[in-house]
């Protein structure tokens, strides 16, 4: 980023350079990222709808003029984010959630055996509707008096936008269900989508004028939705399959089994997807599943599973839903979609601990609709082929720079090399020789530490520390991201541009940037401007005030995730309490480490690393510089004097009135322990309809079982 002269009118995106045009680009990706959060997850939008909007036109004529900057992950791209405008939320009757998954034979059978115990069946004789998983976008219809009202996406589940205007514009979606007996209240849920022929054909079209390109279906399909002029969406050729329902007003259910209400729909005048099946057996399931992947390729429209559901409908209520998903229903995933591509290079990626991982740079291939270019290599013993047991790269494998190698990627997992083809090794094909020091210009020596559990090998690390201006840079990332200090506007690359400029060393530097802007001059930056400028002090300013669990979170100590900086706010309670305890600890008090180990959760493993922390006068500088320009809000400490502080409880069988997270963290704030098994030491257990084995478990050892209600009272609420 180089500078421009001082402040600039905004340009013409005709006459931006190339560079110039990339810079704003991001920023404004960046922006616009931010102004969605805030506005669809925050309720607390900083700017009008006119001046987003105005945002995302420049965004997206920069996207027209410049074709190729658009990526998977562009604004332009996300299905949760709007193209043009904004739509009104709505609010669902009854949230739409979302199904488990399946990847292995295994799984389905534990699906099924899940549910035969939880009914108490004496056989597994259960049906099953087995319907394709349509990669589109979920949508809730809502008829009154059997007229479409409102049309609703799925949103966060609890909340959407309204698309009705542009769902009215769909031959798929009747404006009036047919029919007679048609309950008064009725949400009929479906997937909207697009087929894989309508998709490539508005591509071209969007190519010749000039417009954004969809990677996939799914995306064009969001796109085409979200249009703030319906007679674009009218002339986008969308479909609507109907599979579920929502609210249904009181004793109006018209059929008793999923497979009744998808013949239901139809009668309605919806369509249904053909391929949709009944099965008796898990068996059935297992064949419906294969046949359907051999179909996959045949069909005009992207799928990414089945779904199996019970079949009836007083089970499905039995069943409940376990706090996201149904225990009725689950998603059997195809297996991850695969490329061929070449290796170009290896670098190396140093954490913000210190560690190395190699990430191989691979000449660019489309798998499963995304463009892959990176891919983690792990460690040296993975690259050489002997550091695994074959469960990712195939056994006895070794990765040269060159080799045509197989990538893999499921679903949101990172993309991992599986095998190489030995057959088209080059001849030039390079070993790759793991660097002896850190790639940093401090060019420190590296060190050896076993890797984690459940990864095989050993992982290099820099052992300059906080010295290392690649660690420092993590850190720093890791300070603002979303579950951290979580500033919006302060992205990886303009963190990385104020720590290249000497703006911003430490966290404590993001606090003083706007009193030392008047010599900075952030707006200044090319690409950047006032409003931006105004945007990030904005957002620096609102996180001053930050709760001590993120806070220690965000100090980045080693194995202190964000559960065991849950853990210790909950423990010390405040932050004076907490830094008090790290500084003794530090020193080796032995009552402090005591203290620190009685907590749940606490082990040697972050003793001894909070220890280390602490112990380096470089680390405690930092905090208290910190701690000097931020305001830290005190922890809730469990209470100790409520009716059920110390005890171990156990929640089974299914809840009525809280679902099972809220009843935990309920638990957890009165000060017990929750337990997800029973044991001799279990001092309650709470049985709600359904309970089985923990239920006899309790029995058994004579512990104390509460109904709901009973819990309910004897904590006082
Ligand atoms: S039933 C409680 N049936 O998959 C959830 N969902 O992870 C009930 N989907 O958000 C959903 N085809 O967008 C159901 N035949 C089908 C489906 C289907 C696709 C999508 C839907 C949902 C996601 C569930």
């Amino acid at each position: 980023m180089a500078r421009a002269a001082k402040s600039r009118p905004l340009r013409d995106v005709a006459d931006l350079t190339k560079a110039q045009a990339k810079v704003e680009h991001m920023r404004l990706a960046l922006e616009l990222e931010g102004h969605d959060k805030r506005y669809y997850q925050d309720d607390a939008p900083t700017v009008t709808d006119a001046e987003y909007d105005a945002l995302r036109q420049r965004f997206n004529a920069i996207e027209k003029r410049f074709p190729e900057f658009v990526s998977a992950e562009s604004p332009s791209q996300k299905v949760g984010a709007a193209p043009s405008g904004r739509f009104k939320k709505v609010r669902h009757s009854i949230p739409m959630l979302s199904l488990d998954n399946a990847f292995a034979e295994e799984d389905v059978r534990d699906f099924v055996g899940r549910i035969v115990r939880f009914l108490k069946l004496d056989d597994d004789k259960v049906d099953f509707s087995a319907e394709p998983k349509i990669d589109g976008l979920s949508m809730s219809l809502r008829y009154e008096g059997g007229e479409l009202v409102t049309a609703a996406t799925r949103g966060d589940g609890a909340e959407g936008e309204d698309v009705t205007a542009n769902i009215r514009t769909l031959e798929d979606v009747p404006q009036k269900l047919k029919g007679r007996n048609v309950p008064d209240i009725c949400e009929v849920r479906g997937e909207v989508y697009m087929t894989k022929k309508a998709f490539l054909a508005l591509n071209e079209r969007q190519k010749a004028a000039g417009d954004t390109i969809f990677a996939n279906p799914r995306n064009s399909a969001a796109g085409s939705l979200r249009q703030k002029d319906p007679t674009i969406t009218a002339s986008r050729p969308l479909g609507f399959f109907a599979y579920a329902w929502g609210e249904m007003s009181a004793g109006a259910m018209p059929e008793d089994t999923q497979s009744g209400m998808i013949r239901w729909f139809e009668r309605c005048g919806f369509k249904t997807n053909p391929l949709t099946k009944l099965c008796h057996s898990v068996e059935e399931l297992l064949a419906f599943h294969h046949s359907i992947e051999e179909q996959r390729a045949k069909l005009d429209y992207d799928i990414d599973g089945v779904v199996y559901k019970v079949d009836r409908i007083d089970w499905q209520e039995r069943l409940g839903f376990v706090s996201r998903t149904p225990r009725w229903g689950i998603a059997h995933k195809f297996p991850a979609e695969r490329a061929m591509t070449v290796l170009r290079d290896i670098e190396i990626q140093v954490g913000r601990t210190g560690s190395f991982t190699p990430v191989g740079k691979l000449e660019p291939v489309g798998v499963g609709g995304v463009i892959v270019q990176n891919v983690t290599l792990h460690n040296e013993d993975y690259i050489k082929g002997i550091g695994n047991k074959g469960e990712v790269l195939r056994e006895g494998r070794d990765i040269r720079i060159g080799d045509t190698v197989v990538i893999q990627r499921a679903g949101d997992v990172i993309p991992q090399v599986v095998d190489v083809v030995l057959d088209k090794r080059p001849k030039d094909a390079k070993e790759f020789h793991f660097p002896k020091k850190c790639p940093c210009p401090l060019h420190t020596d590296v060190t050896r530490e076993e890797t984690a559990a459940g990864e095989e090998g050993s992982r290099a690390r820099c052992t300059g520390e906080f010295a290392c201006p690649y660690q420092k840079i993590e850190h720093l990332k890791l300070f603002v991201s979303r579950r951290a200090f979580d500033i919006d506007g302060l992205g990886e690359k303009q963190l990385q541009y104020f720590f290249d400029e000497g703006w911003v060393k430490e966290p404590a530097d993001i606090f003083t940037l706007e009193k030392r802007n008047s010599k900075l001059k952030l707006e200044e930056i090319e690409g950047y401007g006032a409003t931006s400028v105004r945007n990030l002090f904005g957002a620096i300013e609102s996180r001053r005030k930050i709760a001590l669990e993120r806070f220690v979170y965000a100090l980045g100590m080693r194995h202190v995730g964000e559960t065991t900086a849950l853990a210790l706010a909950r423990g010390y309670g405040s932050w004076d309490a907490f830094h008090d305890a790290c500084l003794k600890v530090a020193r080796g008090d032995e009552e402090a480490m005591a203290e620190m180990d009685a907590l749940d959760q606490i082990g040697d493993t972050v003793i001894k690393s909070i220890a280390d922390y602490f112990g380096e006068s470089h680390n405690r500088g930092i905090v208290e510089r910190l701690t000097k320009e931020v305001e830290i809000i005190d922890a809730e400490k469990p209470k100790s004097n409520s009716a059920v502080a110390g005890k171990t409880v156990v929640f089974t069988g299914s809840l009525e009135k809280m679902t099972r997270d809220e009843a935990k963290a309920t638990a957890e704030r009165l000060g017990a322990k929750v337990s997800g098994s029973v044991s001799k030491k279990t001092d309650l257990v709470v049985a709600g309809p359904g309970a089985g084995s923990k239920l006899a478990e309790a029995n058994k050892h004579g512990v104390k079982v509460l109904t709901e209600d009973e819990w309910l009272k004897l904590i006082g609420e």
